[in-house]
């Protein structure tokens, strides 16, 4: 428990619920409703180690955090899907880690490491061998430029999870949230878009649910046997593929029934507004997180996350029932966005980078530089 300053006294009374605890299944609480999204820097060393630089990033970004889950960190050499990406398919790796998870804990956050595996969206250079793999052979004007995992390979990178899950519990991270979403490995194969398998991991909705279910039994049991104490584990997915084939809210809904029985400590559902409809197999005037929260919320929490920016935005979301909500480029611009909504200071939460104030930011170079080079995704201004 934190105790109470004259900043809490400050705050605007009507967003208490936001700075309520929050106790998962697994026995982790954690201080507040607020949580960091996972973000990729580019910014770890070559070889996966962690840098002083993300360090520099993620310890202003932790303050008045309930929790914080890190970039993406890829569980197989061959699932590494950015230059920069924070590695977690070594021993070797634990040490970096462990000054992470310090790092963020010593702000008064639990630490969380995203586990991933990039599959198609690997690019070769990255990749041992230049080899890209995937649920399915992938070609291009003729040219394979995936290929699909073998069946050992297959449990190799289920195991991987596994082993991932380990070294997390020895650097020290309070959970960690297997990364479902976003159009990456555990993703293409539940989605028919990209498995097009007919062996015991492909060929009916259910088939193609074995692969994410096999990573949550492995880093499930990787859990119990290595934690000593509460760790968490959390799922983040997409609920929807804009492409047919592809994942509709049909889908989606037999997706979250599975992990709703498997004591998930959370379900994070990846959007980039957090009111969009659902689009296809639902109710399209109704929002994928009402549908998804009446679908699941009562057997597992649900995060929202996509475009919080204010934090009347983040009161809405917590008074429609959902418990949880992550904020992403929102942070990326205002590392101090949580504790200027405690000290009564929501009105001066930034809303854009301002290019004149770089030193400010503490962000990455390459974080930098993408922000800069890609207008419309992180606000920003010269
Ligand atoms: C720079 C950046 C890096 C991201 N990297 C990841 C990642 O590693 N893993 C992930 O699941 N989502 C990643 N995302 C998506 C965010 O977690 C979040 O879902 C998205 O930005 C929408 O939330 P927002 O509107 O609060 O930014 C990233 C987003 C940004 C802006």
């Amino acid at each position: 428990m934190r105790i109470q300053t004259k900043e809490d006294d400050q705050m605007n009374p009507k967003y208490k619920p936001l700075f309520e605890p929050f106790t998962f299944k697994s026995g982790v609480t954690i201080d507040n409703r607020i949580t960091v999204a996972p973000m990729t820097h580019y910014a770890s060393n070559e070889d996966g180690t962690i840098s002083e630089a993300e360090l520099d990033y993620i310890i202003p970004r932790s303050k008045e955090m309930g929790m914080v889950i890190t970039a993406c960190a890829n569980v197989t050499p061959d699932g590494k899907a950015f230059p920069g990406q924070p590695a977690i398919h070594d021993d070797s790796n634990i040490p970096g880690l462990k000054k992470l998870a310090q790092a963020i804990q010593a702000q008064g956050a639990k630490a969380v490491v995203q586990i991933h595996h990039g599959g198609i969206e690997c690019p070769s250079e990255l990749v041992p061998q230049q080899e890209v793999v995937a649920p399915s052979d992938v070609f291009d004007d003729g040219k394979l430029i995936a290929r699909a995992l073998t069946d050992e390979e297959v449990e190799n990178i289920v195991k991987a999870f596994g082993e991932a899950t380990r070294r997390a519990i020895e650097a020290g991270f309070d959970g960690v949230e297997i990364h479902g979403a976003n159009g990456y490995l555990i993703q293409q194969f539940y989605s028919p878009k990209t498995n097009q398998r007919t062996d015991r991991w492909g060929g009916s909705d259910e088939k193609r649910l074995a692969f994410p279910l096999a990573i949550v039994d492995e880093v499930k049991k990787a859990a119990a046997e290595h934690a000593k104490g509460a760790f968490l584990v959390g799922y983040r997915l997409s609920p929807e593929e804009p492409e047919t084939p592809g994942l509709t809210m049909t889908e989606t809904f037999t997706l979250v029934d599975a992990l709703g029985d498997k004591e998930l400590d959370y379900l994070h559902i990846s959007l980039m507004d957090v009111n969009s409809k659902a689009r296809r197999g639902a109710d399209p005037t109704r929002t994928r997180m009402d549908l998804l929260n009446e679908r699941v919320g009562n057997k597992v929490p649900l995060i929202a996350v996509g475009s919080i920016h204010s934090a009347d935005d983040a009161l809405a979301v917590i008074e429609n029932g959902i418990p949880l909500v992550a904020l992403g480029r929102e942070i990326l611009v205002d590392p101090d966005w949580t504790v200027k909504v405690k000290e009564g200071r929501e009105k001066q939460i930034e809303t854009v980078i301002k290019g004149t104030d770089k030193e400010k930011y503490h962000l990455p170079e390459p974080l930098w530089q993408a922000i800069v080079n890609t207008p419309g995704w992180v606000p920003y201004k010269d």
